[in-house]
Formats: structure tokens, sequence, C-alpha cells
């Protein structure tokens, strides 16, 4: 029996990359996906409806509270209230790694305006639909880099940070909700985006070996933690993260 019938998700930046993957999982699992992202959707959208599943794409951009109440407004309309968000959307694969010295407060303010206040805007917003439900689950994505510290990313380690205090106060906010709020930090995984851009390649080479399981993450290792911590299986499990990343030593 499929573990999410009739669920509604919405996950945010399933244009592509692990996102895109998470959407076809989860709509494999039956639920009704909506896919919100800056980009076009269209693709995995036709993809899982060719499979037999559910799913839309709504172009949203998670920084404004119109384009994500537009959003929530034609899930509702399509598919009723949600019950499941996985916060996915982020400024990650295309970054260019730099010094912090080198980094510039525009770099600096739009990774938080993406990574740290849009996540807290869908989910304010979303939160509305799961209070009708009477019960809900937030998944939101960090990255292991908050444990690792590397070199390059300060503006982007320092969001994905946020996104670990900010679940966990999350979860302790909402635990009254019957809403459970928890954590997945990746590390390095292949993405459409990472193979996209060379500056990756140095990390991928250093990880392999800094790794218990000595393999490339891809982006269906991560699809078995989400469906876990969108499932009842994980109702007594909130304010948790979990690292999905083959066991990285922080050294
Ligand atoms: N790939 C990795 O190595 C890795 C590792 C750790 C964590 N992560 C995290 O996993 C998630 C997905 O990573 P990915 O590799 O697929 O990255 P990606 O950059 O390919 O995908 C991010 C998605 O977010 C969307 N997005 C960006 N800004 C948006 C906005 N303002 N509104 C709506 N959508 C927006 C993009 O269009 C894109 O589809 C991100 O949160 C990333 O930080 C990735």
């Amino acid at each position: 029996m499929a573990r999410l019938t009739d669920k509604t998700a919405v996950i945010t930046g399933a244009a592509q990359g692990i996102g895109a993957t998470f959407a076809r999982a989860f709509a494999a699992e039956g639920a009704n996906v909506v896919s919100a992202d800056i980009l076009d959707s269209a693709d995995v959208v036709s993809e899982i409806r060719a499979a037999g599943g559910n799913a839309i794409g709504v172009k949203t951009d998670i920084t404004d509270q119109n384009s994500v109440s537009a959003m929530l407004a034609q899930t509702e309309a399509e598919f009723g209230p949600v019950e499941i968000l996985l916060n996915n959307a982020a400024i990650f694969a295309n970054l260019q790694l730099k010094p912090l010295t080198e980094l510039s407060e525009l770099e600096w303010d739009t990774m938080m305006q993406v990574n740290v206040k849009g996540l807290w805007l869908v989910t304010k917003t979303v939160l509305v639909s799961m209070r009708k439900v009477g019960r809900g689950k937030v998944i939101n994505i960090s990255s292991g880099t908050v444990h690792k510290g590397p070199p390059g990313q300060l503006h982007y380690v320092a969001s994905k940070g946020a996104v670990i205090a900010m679940s966990r106060s999350m979860a302790r906010e909402l635990a009254g909700d019957n809403i459970c709020v928890n954590t997945i930090s990746p590390g390095l995984t292949m993405s459409e985006g990472v193979l996209a851009n060379p500056g990756w390649e140095p990390f991928r080479k250093s990880l392999l070996t800094a790794k218990m399981i000595q393999r490339d993450m891809q982006p269906h290792d991560l699809v078995g933690t989400a469906l876990f911590l969108a499932t009842e299986d994980s109702d007594f499990v909130t304010g948790q993260s979990i690292n999905v990343d083959g066991g990285v030593q922080l050294t």
C-alpha cells in the first residue's frame, strides 16, 4: 500500500535536482505533489503524470509573500489542504566558491533571503493549511556543511545553520498543532546542478575518502529518510536533524 495516498505535499524547488527526485518519489507513494519553484516544473510534472501520479507545478518565488500565498491558494483549489511541506528550495548548486573576504553584501543578503527568509515564509503560509487538517509534517533541507565547515561558502553554511536552528524552534512551537518539524542534512549530492558546476569537483574528490561509504551520493539516497519523516512512522520524531551523507567524518 502506498504510504502517502491522498496526502498533499508541497515541495519547494522541485523543478530539478534533489527536489525533483523527492517529487517523483512522493508521487509514487500516492501523494498529490505540488512543485513550487521559481523555474518551470513542466518536465517533472509530466513525468509524474505519465507514471500515473498526481502533480502540479506552480511557479513560485519563495521570498515573495504574494507569490507563496498564490501558490497555496492554487494548491488548495486543486488538491485540498496541505499535510506535508518539504522545504528544499535554496541557492546552492550554482554557487561560486570564494573566500569570505570576497563575498559581496548582495551575495550575502540574497542567500539569506532565499535560504532563510524563504523557508520561514513558506512554512508560515502553509501552516494555515496544515491546521485545517489537524496535523502536518515539515521537512527542512539543511546541509552537512554546517557540521563540516568547508571553506569558500560562508554565506551558504550560515544559512543552512539557520535552517537547523529554525527547525528546532519551529518543532517546539508547532508540536501543539500536531505538526512535526525535522531537518535532513545531505552530504554533497550529485544533482544535475552540482554535476554542471566544476567548482564542486575538488569537494567531491576529497569527500570520497572522508566518507565511511566511499561512493558519490545520489539524490535517491535521500528519499528513504524524507519518506520516513513524511509518514506516520515518524509521528514521535520532531526537532531532529538527520545527517544523510554516507558517514562523513567531521575532521
Ligand atoms: N546537491 C548537494 O550536494 C546538496 C548538499 C547539501 C544540501 N543540499 C540542499 O538540497 C537542496 C537541493 O539541492 P540541489 O543540488 O538540487 O540544488 P539546485 O540548486 O539544483 O536546486 C535548488 C532549487 O531551488 C529553486 N529555487 C531557488 N531559488 C528559489 C526561489 N526564490 N523560489 C523558489 N525556488 C527557488 C531552484 O530553481 C532549484 O530548482 C538545497 O536546499 C540544497 O541546499 C544539496
